[in-house]
């Protein structure tokens, strides 16, 4: 991580104008430079990650009048008196400024020797722990209750005992993505030991939930585990495939056959030189003809390089010919290779706007990096891991049925439910078809994004949020309609309009209960802090 270490002036302390002169142009933006005043013009902000203080500052860097050069010191300033005085800074004490990615910065204090403090340790149940960024910038993890574990939850578990904050060592991340949950990357997915929570304190096994809103499947992936039938419906057509994937049962010898098998098809097809590879069990079968797949796909001849392309379009060919019984789960093989292959920066994974075809600057890993040129190294990667991902989730699964239906929950007919457990789209968020976009393009599945409610296309106006909470009051309407009096809707949002209070009086539910949580950020890369709701509804 590049960083520049800045010493405090009286001036800096008095008026806020830290001198960032050392830190040079190119630490910057190009576009972060604004005009001399407010009225000539903002340049575009970076965020300052400042720890100690709650919320990150959106700042630009003012330039002078006359001679347009940079006047060294950030546009937004009062926040600088607050971090003095937060961590009892003196004058000469020294400021670390770290760019974390391209605009993205994190501003900690230094001891006078030019030394990091040590981290903020946290005493809780009487353990020292080491606190991330994040944990660090929020104050709630400061509580001497430890967060609740998910298997500790019963029926008698009071909500108000709930604490839904876990920092990093509470729940790592391979906990968070145990078996099938890290099959694909999906974002917007939420914690399965949030939903285990709810599902151990309202339901039973052998109830049905429904998911109106069912997406990579992590409801009905965690009710089956517990043994509750789950029915999930989504409008984007690689969600159910993906939801699919991860429920279904699996012949464990079969599988593992045809993961092997295609691999080895797509080796010979596309490998000439790589021949020698070893991890195939099996003897060789004799070298099948090189042959070339071609594309008229736009995106696809954009997104690719064109020897990652043709490694994809051969699995693909060997999908569509090889007469295998698990063909949707070697789709999401070669759907999260793709994802991997693209011609994307490694620090902008999740919506690139453009290709990148030739070497950067990669925020991510402080070097130049290229991107990258095969797909072959991923196929074989995510095939291994989908095995043991897929036989880790055999060991837990149980008979409890699950049903998933691709279309608008606004419109399908849904049959006799116990209760909810969801995560509905937020509004002006996230486009969940175009987040994979590659896949729809690859797979040739078809879009339905004009049914989307609330994406980020659509914005987030006065009028897009009444419509969102038409659509939305809509889907629970229905849900409500083939439930029993006393079933229960619990539904997570991150509902920065309060919008929820008003659907929850449309449809007329009683309140049972509301608990925030903040959403940990981990890493602490992306923007600002937040805290999601999950409202506990009753049907009256
Ligand atoms: C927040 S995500 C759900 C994520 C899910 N809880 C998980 O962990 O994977 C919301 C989902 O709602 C879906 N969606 C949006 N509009 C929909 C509609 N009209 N009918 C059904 N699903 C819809 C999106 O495709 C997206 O997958």
């Amino acid at each position: 991580m590049e960083s520049c270490v800045i010493q405090l002036t009286e001036a800096a302390k008095k008026h806020g104008n830290l001198n960032i002169r050392v830190c040079g142009k190119d630490f910057f933006p190009p576009d972060v430079f604004g005009g001399s005043s407010k009225k000539a013009g903002l340049g575009t902000p970076i965020t300052l990650r400042v720890e100690g203080l709650p919320e990150p500052i959106e700042t630009d860097i003012p330039t002078d009048k006359k001679t347009e050069h940079p006047r060294w010191m950030f546009r937004e300033r009062a926040w600088t008196k607050k971090f003095v005085k937060v961590h009892n800074l003196k004058t000469d004490d020294t400021v670390r400024i770290s760019r974390i990615d391209n605009r993205t910065y994190e501003v900690v204090p230094e001891n006078n020797h030019g030394q990091r403090r040590p981290k903020q340790q946290l005493t809780i149940m009487g353990e020292t722990h080491r606190s991330t960024l994040e944990e660090r910038r929020v104050g709630i993890y400061q509580t001497h209750s430890g967060p609740t574990r998910a298997s500790n939850v019963t029926h008698d578990t009071s909500l108000e005992k709930l604490n839904l904050n876990w920092r990093e060592k509470d729940l790592p991340e391979r906990e968070r993505t145990k078996h099938v949950h890290r099959l694909h990357p999906y974002l917007g997915k939420y914690i399965p030991q949030l939903v285990e929570i709810f599902l151990r304190k309202y339901f039973i096994p052998g109830q049905t939930i429904l998911d109106p809103f069912v997406g990579s499947g992590t409801t009905s992936v965690q009710a089956n585990e517990l043994g509750i039938n789950s029915i999930g419906y989504d409008v984007s057509a690689f969600n159910i495939l993906l939801a699919r994937v991860k429920t279904a049962k699996y012949d464990l010898i079969k599988t593992r056959k045809e993961v092997l098998d295609i691999l080895k098809r797509v080796r010979l097809a596309t490998q000439a030189d790589k021949r020698q590879a070893s991890f195939f069990i099996e003897d060789l079968p004799k070298p099948f003809k090189e042959q070339s797949f071609d594309t008229e796909n736009e995106y696809l001849k954009e997104w690719f390089a064109p020897r990652a392309l043709k490694e994809l379009l051969t699995y693909r060919h060997f999908i569509e010919t090889g007469k295998y019984n698990y063909n949707d789960l070697l789709k999401v093989i070669l759907s999260r290779s793709a994802r991997s292959a693209r011609l994307t920066t490694h620090f902008d994974l999740d919506f690139p706007k453009r290709s990148q075809k030739k070497p950067y600057w990669c925020y991510k890993h402080s070097r130049t990096c290229s991107p990258t040129k095969e797909a072959f190294k991923f196929l074989h990667r995510y095939s291994l891991d989908t095995l043991r991902r897929i036989e880790e989730f055999a060991c837990v699964r149980t008979k409890a049925s699950v049903e998933l239906y691709h279309g608008d929950s606004r419109k399908m007919r849904i049959p006799h439910i116990d209760g909810i457990m969801t995560s509905p789209p937020y509004v002006g968020l996230i486009d969940y078809h175009e987040q994979h976009a590659y896949s729809y393009n690859l797979l040739g599945l078809t879009k339905n994004c004009h049914n989307e409610i609330g994406p980020a296309f659509k914005g987030k106006s006065e009028e897009a949020k009444k419509q969102y909470k038409r659509d939305i009051t809509e889907v629970f309407r229905r849900a409500l309609d083939v439930m029993k009096p006393g079933g229960l809707l619990v539904v997570v949002a991150h509902d920065r309009s309060n919008i929820y209070d008003d659907i929850a009086n449309h449809i007329g539910v009683k309140v049972e209960g509301i608990v925030k949580r903040h959403v940990n950020r981990r890493t602490g890369r992306r923007g600002n802090s937040f805290f999601e709701s999950v409202f506990i509804w009753r049907k009256r």
